[in-house]
């Protein structure tokens, strides 16, 4: 196991959690009835997934695995690119729903969902098994410092908790209470 991984595997669980939430609502057609949640959830997004998760991924995690298992470093690269579209998507879907166009919100929150379902899946198989198996054992130890630091420098020592608990509030709002536990 290594805690550096863990932690970014736990975080894709509350990404997830959100990107199923927005994308269900604009998969049943509900997303006009419920611009000011989506606002919340993208504002989110643009938070926990942008500045914080694929920060610490970019910033601490990735340059680390490049140099201790070289044969993903094109993989790390061709992440950092999605990193910097989903970036590009989330700044869209904002202005989108600041100029109250419904149409293009719609259309660029299924491309961030497709782009990150996808993304997050390439990073667990595939990546991660391979830092799992190569990354030592004492950078493990100080990237897992280097994400506490960062945390809570930029984020507050609360700021899981308070994810968390955005991830749960704006579903139980938009989808009503354990609204994903049929769907299997
Ligand atoms: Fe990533
Ligand atoms: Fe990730």
């Amino acid at each position: 196991m290594r805690i550096s991984v863990t932690i970014l595997q736990y975080d894709h669980g509350i990404v997830r959690q959100v990107l199923d939430v927005v994308g269900e609502l604009v998969r049943t057609h509900r997303a006009p009835q419920h611009i000011p949640e989506l606002q919340e959830a993208v504002a989110f997004l643009e938070q926990f997934l942008d500045r914080f998760h694929h920060a610490k991924e970019e910033l601490f995690l990735f340059p680390a695995a490049a140099d201790e298992c070289p044969k993903i470093a094109g993989t790390l690269d061709h992440l950092k690119k999605e990193h910097a579209e989903a970036h590009g998507t989330i700044g869209t879907i904002l202005k989108a729903i600041k100029a109250d166009d419904v149409e293009t919100m719609e259309t660029e929150i299924r491309k961030l969902v497709d782009l990150m379902t996808v993304h997050i899946s390439e990073e667990e198989n595939q990546v991660f098994p391979i830092i799992e198996n190569e990354l030592q054992l004492e950078t493990d130890a100080t990237i897992h410092a280097q994400y506490e630091r960062f945390t809570v420098k930029e984020f507050g020592k609360d700021y899981y908790q308070a994810a968390e608990e955005f991830a749960n509030d704006i579903q139980e709002r938009l989808l009503g209470p354990g609204y994903f536990k049929g769907i299997a």
